[in-house]
């Protein structure tokens, strides 16, 4: 999978007496570690500018001079694209106003009223893919971004598009679209980006929360709260999704939830981005039909450094996790020694609560997904057994890539402790 990604936020710049809107962008792998290099020659990509508050502007109010959308080709070779846009004459910069997304002309949005930078996260999957030459080349993702009075954010947005099935709940049988929006960093940074396992594992799940067959493997829901604790969780499209999901996924196994909730977890870097995009879901889930479930959606620092010591934070503490997730967080070598002594430490914390409860033993279980990049990240797997986890590869969703060889993304279930408790 590629990533449109901006090099730097937008600028407004003067050319020859004309105030020109200078737009720097690449398209990249998650890693940055290759430029999007296309079979055929090019791939075609639109920028359209729209007004954030009423849609593509219109003349009245026009920001531009000229064209609303533009036509660009990146070629293979590229490794940069500069686009740019005339102000309309007269307009002075701090009254900019507008938000630019920057997306493949073949994957635009397949409903109208889907916004410009969004992704359909099924378009990932291969369900989807087998039936589309355009998605079975690979996908690329969109990037928007936004002026306000003439200042460029930050931060771009990646949006996701999930379908939501409700089963029969107050209101009958019925889908729902959902964007959920997940800011970025513009710039390098690890924990501040979306990554494919992720997205893809995602995908996966939203897919799967109205079978009860495919749902029940992953996210077995036997009581009426059930509370999901993230590690690594970057920008939290994992955490977010799934506490999405979870009222779907509930109904779908017969279940109606109360007081779920969903803990993100990261270095403090990961923490300003993680808040934020935990504010745009409960907004985005405010205004939907979610069954009246109360799935809460927090974040924690933790550092595995720390947690492989059982040193955890309050929120981490105060509950018996009954899922931990976790997404392209196995690449680095270096840390999967922290990483696996904190998924032990928080199965001893399982233990204890049991123990308070007198509940009896405990049995810890952990989705992870990841993209293999390297066979030195086998090294996980001696560090599982040495620790007594058990390990199955529950799901296995391959990933073209444009121009390159086909990735794939495995979902794994780890498991620790008594069985059947
Ligand atoms: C490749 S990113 C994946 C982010 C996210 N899970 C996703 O799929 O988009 C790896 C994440 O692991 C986090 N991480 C790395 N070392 C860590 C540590 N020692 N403790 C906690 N998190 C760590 C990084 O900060 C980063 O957010």
């Amino acid at each position: 999978m590629h990533y449109i990604r901006l090099l730097r936020p937008a600028k407004i710049l003067t050319s020859t007496g004309r105030l020109v809107i200078s737009i720097l962008f690449t398209i990249t792998t998650d890693l940055g570690d290759s430029f999007l290099c296309p079979e055929d020659g090019s791939i075609d990509l639109i920028v359209a500018v729209e007004d954030p508050a009423a849609g593509p502007v219109r003349s009245g109010a026009a920001v531009l001079r000229g064209a609303k959308t533009c036509r660009y080709k990146w070629k293979t070779g590229m490794r940069v694209l500069d686009a740019n846009f005339t102000l309309a004459p007269g307009l002075k910069k701090e009254l900019v106003n507008c938000r630019f997304s920057i997306y493949p002309v073949q994957q635009r949005p397949r409903k109208p009223s889907a916004p410009l930078g969004a992704l359909h996260v099924g378009d990932v999957l291969p369900w989807t893919v087998d039936m589309n030459p355009i998605l079975r080349m690979g996908v690329i993702m969109p990037a928007t971004f936004e002026f306000v009075d003439g200042v460029c954010a930050t931060v771009s947005v990646r949006t996701l598009g999930l379908r939501m099935h409700h089963g029969a709940g107050e209101r009958g049988e019925s889908d729902e679209s959902l964007n959920l929006q997940f800011e970025e960093d513009i710039g390098e940074s690890i924990a501040r980006h979306i990554w494919d396992a992720g997205v893809v594992t995602s995908a996966y799940l939203a897919d799967a929360s109205s079978s009860p067959e495919s749902i029940r493997e992953v996210l077995p829901i036997e009581r009426d709260s059930f509370n999901v604790l993230e590690l690594g969780s970057g920008v939290g499209i994992l955490g977010i999704t799934i506490a999405t999901i979870l009222p779907a996924a509930a109904v779908a196994q017969g279940r109606r939830l109360k007081n779920s909730r969903v803990l993100l977890t990261d270095l403090e870097e990961a923490e300003e981005r993680a808040r934020s995009n935990i504010a745009k879901a409960e907004a985005t889930l405010a205004t939907s039909h979610t069954e009246g479930a109360n799935v809460t959606i927090e974040y924690e620092n933790l550092d595995w450094d720390e947690g492989l010591e059982g040193r955890f934070g309050p929120l981490v503490s105060a509950t018996p996790w009954d899922l931990i997730v976790l997404s392209d967080c196995t690449y680095n070598v270096d840390s999967l020694p922290a990483l696996v002594g904190t998924l032990s430490a928080l199965h001893t914390l399982k233990e204890h609560h049991r123990d308070q409860e007198n509940k009896g033993p405990a049995k810890s279980s952990v989705l992870l997904a990841t993209k293999p990049r390297h066979s030195s990240e086998e090294a996980l797997f001696e560090l599982l057994d040495d620790q007594s986890w058990t390990y199955r590869v529950v799901k296995e969703i391959p990933l073209p890539k444009i121009g390159e060889e086909d990735e794939v993304v495995q979902v794994y279930l780890l498991q620790k402790g008594a069985l059947g408790t």
